[in-house]
C-alpha cells in the first residue's frame, strides 16, 4: 500500500470494499442480492517459467488481488453473464450445449459450465456478475483466477464438491477448450492450493505440490512491477513455444523435456531455435529446486542470483521478454549491489506484463522510485507498482 501511495497511484480497492461494491452492483441490476459468490487470487510466479507445460517445477505464490464471481439462479430460460468492470454483458443459455463466443470475456466462464456438464453436472440459468482486481493480461493468472472462482461458485449452485486437483485440471480444460489458450496448470494449481504465507513448489508432472514458508514481511517484500505492455503476439507466440518443446521432446524420443538433461542436447538433432528452447527449460526447472531450498534455508543471495538467470534465460534462450521488462530487471540489478534488491524477473508468459522484484522491506520505497525512474526515463510513462504478501486459496464467501 505504501509503494503505491508513495508512488502516487490509487490503492487498490481493500477485498471488503471489492465485495461490497460487488453485492450492490448485482443487487442493482438483477434487483435482488446474490445467493451464491466465491473467490479466486491472481498469482505472481517467482521462478520457473514455461515449465509447467513441460512437466517441469514451478514456484509461484497466490497474490492479494481477486476475481469475484456473485450469482443467484435465473426465473428465465436464459443466464445474463455480465463483466462488471468491462460493463459487458450476454445472455446466454447455460442448460443447451455451449460453443465459444468470439472474443468474449464469456469463454472463461462457459468454458467451466462446459466441463461440469461433460462430469454430468447440470448447471441451471444464472443471473451473474464478475469483477476482478487482477490485472488482465499482466502474466499475473487472471484467466485462472475467473476460472477458479467460476467452478467455485459452480460448487455452491450444483451441491457438487470437486477435489482442489481435480478443479483446477478441469478449469485447464475450460481455459484450453473456450478461450482457447494452451495453457499449463500453474496458474490453476495456485489459485486452488495457495497457502497464505507461502509459495508452493509444483511438480508439474506428478501435480504434487510443497508449501515453502516466505520470509516474514517485515524483512523482504514482493514488488509487482507491470510494464502495462500487452503484446496481441504474446498468444501466438506462447502457443509457438509450447510446440517447439513438443518437438524437441519427440527429436529426443521423450514424452517431455522434464526427462531431458543437456547431455541429450548436444548430440541430438535439433533446430538452433529448438536447442535454445530446450536448455531454457532443462536449466529453468533446476533453478526452480535450487531456489526453492534457497528460500526453505533463508539464502537470500543464492535465491536472487537464480532470479537473475531466470530472466537472462528467457530473454536471450527462449526470447519472450521485451526491452519494458529488460529495463526493470535491469534497474532492478543495479539496485542489487546496494543491498535493496536481493532479485528480480519477468513473470508470467512474458511479451510484456509484469517483472517481480523481491526487495528488502525496509528499501521499497527507494526500490520502487528507482524503478520508476528508469522505466519513465526510456518509455516516458511510468509502471505500476504494487506489492503483496503471499495470499490464500480460492473460496466460497457469505453473503
Ligand atoms: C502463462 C500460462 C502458464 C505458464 C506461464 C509461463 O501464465 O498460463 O501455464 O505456462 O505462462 O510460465
Amino acid at each position: 500500500m505504501g509503494v503505491q501511495a508513495a508512488t502516487g497511484q490509487p490503492d487498490p480497492p481493500t477485498f471488503d470494499r471489492q465485495l461490497s461494491e460487488a453485492v450492490e452492483a448485482f443487487t442493482d441490476r438483477f434487483g435482488r442480492p446474490p445467493r451464491f459468490a466465491a473467490a479466486a487470487p491472481g498469482r505472481v510466479n517467482l521462478i520457473g517459467e514455461h515449465t509447467d507445460y513441460n512437466d517441469g517445477y514451478v514456484l509461484p505464490m497466490a497474490i492479494d488481488r481477486w476475481t469475484v464471481i456473485l450469482a443467484d439462479r435465473s426465473s428465465q430460460r436464459q443466464s445474463t453473464l455480465w463483466a462488471i468492470d468491462l460493463d459487458e454483458l450476454i445472455a446466454v443459455d447455460l442448460t443447451a450445449p455451449l460453443s465459444p463466443v468470439a472474443g468474449s470475456f464469456a469463454n472463461y466462464l462457459l468454458g467451466v459450465v462446459d466441463q461440469f456438464a461433460a462430469r454430468g453436472h447440470s448447471v441451471p440459468n444464472l443471473d451473474l456478475a464478475v469483477t476482478s482486481t487482477v490485472p488482465m493480461g499482466a502474466g499475473l493468472g487472471s484467466s485462472a483466477a475467473i476460472e477458479v472462482a467460476m467452478a467455485t461458485v459452480l460448487e455452491q449452485v450444483t451441491g457438487v464438491q470437486i477435489d482442489r486437483l481435480e478443479k483446477a485440471l478441469l478449469c485447464r480444460r475450460a481455459e484450453h477448450t473456450f478461450p482457447g489458450a494452451p495453457c499449463g496448470i500453474m496458474d490453476m494449481f495456485i489459485a486452488t492450493q495457495a497457502q497464505r504465507g507461502h509459495a508452493l513448489l509444483i511438480d508439474c508432472r506428478s501435480n504434487v505440490a510443497r508449501a515453502i514458508p516466505m520470509p516474514p514481511a517485515d524483512q523482504i517484500t514482493v514488488l509487482i512491477a507491470d510494464t502495462n505492455v500487452r503484446h496481441a503476439l504474446a498468444s501466438s507466440a506462447y502457443a509457438a513455444r509450447r510446440s517447439t518443446c513438443r518437438q524437441a521432446a519427440a527429436k529426443l524420443g521423450l514424452d517431455s523435456l522434464r526427462e531431458a538433461d543437456l547431455g541429450m542436447l548436444a548430440t541430438a538433432q535439433l533446430s538452433e531455435h529448438q536447442r535454445r528452447c530446450a536448455r531454457h527449460v532443462i536449466c529453468e526447472s533446476q533453478r526452480v529446486l535450487l531456489a526453492a531450498a534457497a528460500l526453505k534455508t533463508n539464502d537470500l543471495d543464492a535465491l536472487g542470483e537464480l532470479m537473475f538467470d531466470s530472466h537472462a534465460s528467457l530473454r536471450d534462450l527462449y526470447e519472450v521478454s521485451c526491452p519494458e521488462l529488460d529495463t526493470l530487471v535491469d534497474a532492478a540489478a543495479e539496485l542489487r549491489a546496494q543491498g535493496g534488491v536481493i532479485g528480480a524477473r519477468m513473470t508470467g508468459g512474458g511479451f510484456g506484463g509484469c517483472a517481480v522484484v523481491l526487495c528488502r522491506t525496509s528499501a521499497i520505497e527507494k526500490v520502487s522510485h528507482r524503478l520508476q525512474r528508469q522505466f519513465a526515463r526510456r518509455f516516458g510513462r511510468p509502471p505500476t507498482i504494487f506489492s503483496s504478501p503471499p495470499a490464500g486459496p480460492a473460496h466460497p464467501l457469505r453473503i
